[in-house]
């Protein structure tokens, strides 16, 4: 099979600044280079120094058994617990009044918890779960806003070693009924509704309709529990004996819990994520691992200082919020920024009023909302004062250089580094980015590999490419925070995840891409989202980036569809900027750049304008649902996911 071609080249790159690396954690090239050697030659050796950082309740005997891979063991024998590393271990320390959580709702109401509040907010809701009969091993699936009470209730989990399922609060009742089933959940932790947009999210309602759903089906878990947070007060029907309100329980509840000692490989918690076929893999994360790889890695990506106030934008729902909002974060006793709602409440310059308000100095968010907030203008983020942020991140999906050096000159005003982060739910926490004291960044580039990941580009044979050389990413070491298996699936997990290649297991995460002369990454998306053209395999993400850096496009998702004489066509659907003139002399124009910027072969057969791009809830774009629009085909499968059905229905419209 050939390679993808590689044909967008960006050539820029920026050193940390002097001022920043005079700062930063890891500041020398020789250092990174001599810690992550050390971390893929002798991975025992590296993991065990940085696992002495946590507070262990047991000591491990072995640091890693790959004996029964793909299923790795980290910590064995080690005992420890997920919330203690989060919150009882500052408690001993000055970092007890540090404030851990500053949120902000929708509406402009605001709470801050000092590690010690939060501390006994965790215990009284890990006894509010106990006196409801939850257990070990349990699982509990948490359907809820962006509140304190979601950080809460997943480290009341952790606390008490139940396993939690958070589902993301925007999937529907079905989304959540078939999460509840597959997890086997005896618990749900809801809301009564959540902000966004200025409405009320009825989630209780949701619930209601997934569990009487499951109630039809024969052999569905028995949940014998659903506990309710107060926050938008609408109403909500109840079931007597199973709905019970957190807060009438709280009120009966000790605020003196003791951790339970769970061993470094029991399950921490499921998280539902979607493949390109069949239903959502509930992806399995265990303790000892997981922890140490959340810590060590937000340490170092985003250089965490005490004095940090650190901001992701993510919904706890998703990975990224598990990783770095909750665990991560804590687990460095760093102070954080919630919020519940949508950037554009009430106005368009929200999240920078924010960032102004609590002098947030690492920002992290996500190649979706920076080409929104470019679209909304300059002049919302030029408002505010940001000269508290130090670090800007991303993570999600290839960035187009554009965005990033928006990004950069707009938000980070020239002086911010910029970690463009590379991971999966999978791999539990962040595997190619920058270290922002030493790594000179590239707009589009997630650059190097961090401490322990052994990634390279590999051909279908499983032969390693040279430098520009597009391929299938490939990891050939095991990592601390790797994933344990599919939730009731193991032939899946070995099927999806490792056996790309023969041999040795080696770990396949769906992407494709190239590394560079210097060794650094550019994930060119999905291999399922490569467009073959005239034998020409071309990934989608260089076609849109060059549409994106046309100076009236906003947004661009491009796919393939069948074409007798070239194999497949590029199809591009683009959302113009307000101002634009769309026509057929901007169809002219945007074919002549994308021919200039990467070459004829590029340029799209068709090039579709549209007010919105159809997107799941995590601001990905659908290319699945694209690709049939543009073969002009009925879709087939799951639609469940995305965000805005109405968009769909428009460009279904769209006449050729
Ligand atoms: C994509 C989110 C390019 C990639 C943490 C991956 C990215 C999938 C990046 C995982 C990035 C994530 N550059 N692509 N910085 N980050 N991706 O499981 O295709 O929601 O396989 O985890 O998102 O998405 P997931």
């Amino acid at each position: 099979m050939g390679q993808i071609e590689n044909v967008l080249s960006e050539n820029r790159a920026f050193p940390p600044s002097e001022e920043f690396r005079a700062e930063a954690r890891v500041s020398s090239e020789q250092a990174y280079q001599r810690m992550h050697a050390e971390s893929v030659a002798r991975p025992e050796v590296f993991w065990d120094r940085v696992a002495q950082d946590l507070p262990w309740i047991e000591p491990y005997d072995k640091v890693l058994d790959w004996s029964d891979a793909p299923v790795a063991k980290w910590f064995s024998g080690g005992k420890l617990n997920a919330s203690a590393v989060c919150l009882d271990q500052h408690l001993e320390t000055i970092r007890s009044g540090k404030r851990a959580i500053i949120w902000e709702g929708e509406p402009g109401d605001t709470r801050t918890l000092t590690y010690t509040q939060l501390h006994l907010e965790v215990c009284r809701f890990a006894n509010v779960l106990k006196a409801r009969g939850v257990k070990k091993g349990d699982r509990v699936a948490i359907y809820m806003p962006m509140i304190p009470e979601l950080a809460m209730a997943v480290l009341a989990c952790a606390r008490i070693g139940a396993i939690h399922s958070v589902v993301f609060g925007g999937f529907s009742a079905q989304a959540l009924a078939d999460r509840i089933e597959d997890g086997g959940c005896s618990a749900v932790i809801t809301a009564d509704g959540g902000w966004r947009r200025g409405k009320v999210l009825p989630l209780k309602k949701e619930v209601d309709a997934a569990l009487e759903n499951l109630a039809a089906k024969a052999d569905a878990p028995e949940v014998h529990t659903v506990l309710v947070v107060r926050r938008t007060e609408n109403e909500v029907a109840w079931s007597e004996g199973r709905d019970v309100w957190y807060h009438d329980l709280c009120a009966e509840a000790s605020t003196e819990c003791e951790p339970e000692p769970m061993d470094s490989e029991d399950v921490l918690f499921l998280l539902y994520t979607s493949g390109s076929t069949g239903k959502p893999k509930g992806i399995v994360h265990t303790t000892g691992g997981y922890m140490v790889g959340a810590y060590f890695s937000t340490q170092m990506v985003f250089d965490l200082q005490d004095e940090d106030v650190y901001w992701c934008t993510a919904d706890v729902g998703w990975i990224t919020g598990h990783s770095y909002i909750v665990y991560g974060p804590l687990a460095n006793g760093a102070t954080c920024v919630m919020y519940e709602g949508a950037p554009s409440e009430p106005h368009e310059g929200r999240f920078w009023e924010i960032c102004e308000r609590h002098k947030v100095s690492v920002f992290y968010t996500a190649p979706t909302a920076i080409r929104t907030f470019m679209r909304w203008g300059d002049e919302h983020v030029e408002r505010y004062d940001l000269s508290s942020l130090r670090l800007l991140g991303t993570v999600g999906e290839p960035i187009n250089p554009e965005a990033w050096m928006w990004y950069r000159r707009v938000v980070g005003q020239e002086r911010c580094p910029i970690v463009d982060t590379w991971w999966q739910t999978e791999t539990g926490v962040i595997m190619i980015a920058p270290l922002p004291g030493v790594t000179a960044t590239k707009p589009g580039s997630a650059t190097r590999p961090f401490f322990g990941v052994d990634a390279a580009i590999l051909d279908e044979d499983g032969k390693e490419l040279g430098p520009n050389e597009g391929g299938l990413l490939a990891i050939r070491k095991p990592w601390p925070s790797m994933l344990r298996g599919i939730w009731g699936d193991e032939a899946r997990f070995r099927e999806t995840y490792w056996s790309k290649w023969a041999g040795e297991p080696i770990y396949f995460p769906g992407d494709g891409a190239r590394k560079d002369e210097d060794g650094c990454f550019w994930i060119l998306g999905r291999v399922d989202d490569v467009i073959n053209v005239s034998g020409h395999r071309l990934s989608t993400m260089e076609v849109e980036s060059a549409l994106v850096s046309h100076p009236v496009v906003c947004e661009a998702a491009v796919v393939g569809r069948p074409d007798d004489v070239t194999g497949q066509a590029i199809c591009a659907f683009v959302t113009p900027t307000k101002e634009a003139e769309v026509g057929a002399a901007l169809i002219a124009e945007l074919n002549a750049h994308v021919s200039k910027e990467i070459g004829k072969l590029a340029r799209p057969a068709q090039i579709r304008f549209t007010d919105a791009l159809p997107k799941t809830r995590s601001g990905k774009i659908m290319r699945r649902l694209l690709r049939d629009i543009a073969a002009g085909v009925e879709t087939v499968g799951d639609t469940s996911t995305i965000e805005d059905l109405t968009v769909l229905a428009k460009l279904r419209g769209f006449e050729d």
